[in-house]
C-alpha cells in the first residue's frame, strides 16, 4: 500500500481490522518486509502496521537532511493518514532509536513501546568512525558490500551454516536497498541523541526483546532498558542474533502477543 505522508509516497504493510495498531519499525539496512513473519502471526488480533521508512524498500528518499526525529515525523503522518490515534510502537534496532525520538515527540499517540534489539545509548567516538567508514564503503562499492559486511552480526553462526533460505532473504533485503537511503540512515544513527535520560521518561507498557546472541546491541544493553523503564519486561529469544524476530519468529511472537495482551 502507499500513501502520502509528508511530500514522500510512502509504501507500507497495513493489515487492518479492529485489533491493537501495532506499528513496526524495521532496522538498517533493512525495509518493512523485516516484519512479515510478524504481520502473518498477529494479525488480526493486532492491526499491523509496517512502513518502508524513507529512502528504504519503496520509498523514496527526499532531497534534506538525515534524521531520526525525521523518520519519526514521518510516522505520525502514517498514523495520521491511517487515522490511528495510538498505536504500539515497535522498532528494531534503528527502528529502536527511532522509537525513543517518536515517544520523546508523541508520547500521547504511544500505547506501548516494544524495543527489540536496539539500545539507548548514543554511537561512542569509534562508533562514529565506523559510521564513517560504512558511509565511504556505500558510496565505494554499493549495497552489496554493506550487506555481506553485516551479514555475519544479524544471524547466529548456526543459521548462517544451517539455514540457506534465512540467510538469503536476511543478505537479500539488504542488498536491495539504495546506497542514498543507506547513507542517509548512517548519518541519522551517527548524530543521534544519547537516549538513556528517555528511559525513566517512559511511563507506558513496554517489552524489551533480545536475541540471546547478539553481538551488536547485546543481552546488556536489553537489561539496562529494562531496568531503566519502570515496570519493562524482557525478552531474550533463544539462538538468535540481532533480527531476532526474524531468525526466530515464533519465539519472538509468542513474546508480542503475550505483551500486547496487557496494553
Ligand atoms: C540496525 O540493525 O538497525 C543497525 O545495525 C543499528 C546500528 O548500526 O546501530
Amino acid at each position: 500500500m502507499q500513501t502520502h505522508v509528508r511530500g514522500v509516497e510512502m509504501t507500507y504493510e497495513d493489515t487492518g481490522g479492529s485489533g491493537t495498531p501495532l506499528l513496526l519499525i524495521h532496522g538498517y539496512p533493512l525495509d518493512h518486509t523485516l516484519w512479515e513473519p510478524q504481520w502473518k502471526a498477529l494479525a488480526p488480533r493486532a492491526r499491523v502496521i509496517a512502513p518502508d521508512l524513507r529512502g528504504f524498500g519503496a520509498t523514496p528518499l527526499p532531497q534534506g537532511p538525515a534524521t531520526l526525529e525525521i523518520y519519526a515525523d514521518d510516522l505520525l503522518g502514517l498514523l495520521d493518514a491511517l487515522g490511528i490515534a495510538r498505536a504500539v510502537v515497535g522498532g528494531l534496532s534503528m527502528g529502536g532509536y527511532i522509537a525513543f525520538a517518536f515517544y520523546r515527540r508523541y508520547a500521547s499517540r504511544v500505547q506501548g513501546l516494544v524495543l527489540a534489539d536496539t539500545r539507548p545509548q548514543a554511537d561512542s567516538e569509534g562508533g562514529k568512525k565506523g559510521r564513517d567508514a560504512s558511509i565511504a564503503l556505500a558510496r565505494q562499492e554499493g549495497a552489496t558490500a554493506i550487506a555481506d559486511g553485516m551479514l555475519p552480526k544479524m544471524l547466529t553462526p548456526r543459521t548462517l551454516a544451517t539455514r540457506p533460505e534465512v540467510t538469503r532473504a536476511a543478505h537479500a533485503m539488504m542488498a536491495r536497498q539504495s546506497v542514498e537511503g543507506i547513507v542517509a540512515a548512517l548519518v541519522a544513527m551517527r548524530n543521534r541523541p544519547n537516549s538513556m535520560g528517555t528511559l525513566a521518561a517512559i511511563t507506558v507498557p513496554t517489552l524489551v526483546v533480545v536475541g540471546d546472541q547478539d553481538n551488536l546491541t547485546t543481552p546488556e544493553d536489553a537489561e539496562a532498558m529494562r531496568a531503566g523503564i519502570r515496570g519493562a519486561r524482557l525478552a531474550a529469544i533463544p539462538d538468535a542474533a540481532h533480527l531476532s524476530n526474524f531468525e526466530q519468529p515464533e519465539a519472538f511472537n509468542a513474546a508480542l502477543a503475550e505483551f500486547l495482551k496487557s496494553v
